[in-house]
């Protein structure tokens, strides 16, 4: 490998989010963004509630060349001048996914440069490295629409699970109950926004899984009682709605710092005291709420918090980039018949 910084290409396609990015530097990071192109398909999904997979995978096939295109502009690059050319192979919608590692694949053939297939649940987790450069091992905390876990992040490639929801993942239970309150998907920033005015005291819901042993979360037995009150309460003004987005967001908060506090203490059990990092990544991680809570949870317990800029923790290209910058820098590239994958555990990557 030269010794100039790698510099790479990363396509993000799995879900409603339309992005590439041109990021370069040398792991553990932090990286240079040098393009970060996204289009959020929201507009198209919103009049259903939720992502349409086949209004997503049409969508993706229409803007990816664009945009591809305007990284490379941006980032004031050739093809020929990146080192590799990374994209999401999964988990996500197929369709999408497909779209996206098939535009990487012949890009990398075009330009004979290596394709790297990339994990979207290990670009969440490595998007700290790039933002801060975070050293291994972290305890990592995946706050998405699609997941919610708590895990190990040893080095790349290697992932040990602590815990994980055992139903519905924490950003779907967002746009689940934003969904109650009469708001548009995505859920999860207009709850925020809500909750901001609202008394968090006034409705109470439950907290699942407090105080249990181990790290798993659950999170639908939350969205039945805010339901129930949605129901009994209605029609709902608007001091409801704020006061129930505000008692919502105060029960996942809760429910967050139990079950993150008993992951610190497994992480500190296997790898001592002088090693606590907690990092939270995923779309929910852009909470403001959820990210005060873990900086006094972190703090209470003496980790050090790596929280990525909001930008970052909800999907983006530049993590990709990254997540395919730092497997090129092991060596790592995978062969053109690659192929996609709508379930993807972090646990099952090889170790590298
Ligand atoms: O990571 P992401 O962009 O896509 C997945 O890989 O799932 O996460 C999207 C999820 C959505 O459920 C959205 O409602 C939630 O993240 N989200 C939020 C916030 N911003 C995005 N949830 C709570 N508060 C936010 N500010
Ligand atoms: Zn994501």
């Amino acid at each position: 490998m030269s010794s100039k910084p790698p510099i790479v290409l990363g396509i993000e396609t799995s879900c409603d989010e339309t992005a590439a990015s041109v990021v370069r530097g040398v792991p553990p990071g932090p990286g240079e963004i040098l393009s970060n192109i996204i289009f959020s398909q929201i507009a198209e999904h919103q009049p259903y509630g939720g992502v349409v997979p086949e209004i997503a995978a049409r969508a993706h096939v229409e803007l990816l060349d664009g945009i591809v295109e305007r990284a490379l502009d941006e980032a004031g690059l050739r093809l020929g001048e990146l080192d590799a050319i990374a994209a999401t192979a999964g988990p996500g919608l197929i369709g999408g996914v497909m779209v996206g590692l098939v535009s990487a694949k012949a890009l990398a053939l075009a330009a004979a440069k290596p394709l790297i297939a990339v994990n979207h649940l290990e670009a969440h987790a490595l998007s700290t490295r790039l933002a801060l450069g975070t050293p291994f091992p972290f305890l990592l905390l995946l706050i998405s629409g699609g997941h919610c876990q708590l895990m190990a992040a040893e080095a790349v490639g290697r992932y040990r699970l602590y815990g994980a929801t055992i139903d519905d993942a924490i950003g779907e239970a967002f746009d689940k109950g934003a969904k109650l309150l009469g708001l548009s998907y995505p859920g999860g920033p207009q709850i925020e926004q809500l909750a901001r005015s609202g008394d968090a005291k006034r409705f109470s819901l439950p907290r699942p899984m407090l105080g249990r042993d181990g790290a798993d979360f659950s999170f639908s037995g939350l969205k039945t009682a805010m339901s129930l009150i949605a129901k009994k309460v209605a029609p709902l003004s608007e001091r409801d709605r704020r006061d129930l987005a505000a008692s919502f967001q105060a029960a996942v908060v809760d429910v967050l710092r139990d079950r993150v506090h008993a992951a610190m203490q497994q992480f500190r059990t296997e790898f001592g005291n002088s090693n606590g990092n907690l990092v939270a990544v995923g779309g929910v991680a852009a909470n403001q709420a959820i990210r005060s809570a873990l900086a006094e949870a972190a703090q209470s317990a003496g980790f050090e918090l790596s929280l990525p800029p909001p930008a970052l923790c909800t999907d983006n290209g530049a993590m990709v980039a990254w997540a395919g910058l730092e497997r090129h820098y092991l060596g790592l590239k995978d062969p053109p018949d690659v192929s996609p994958l709508a379930r993807w555990p972090l646990q099952a990557l090889g170790s590298a």
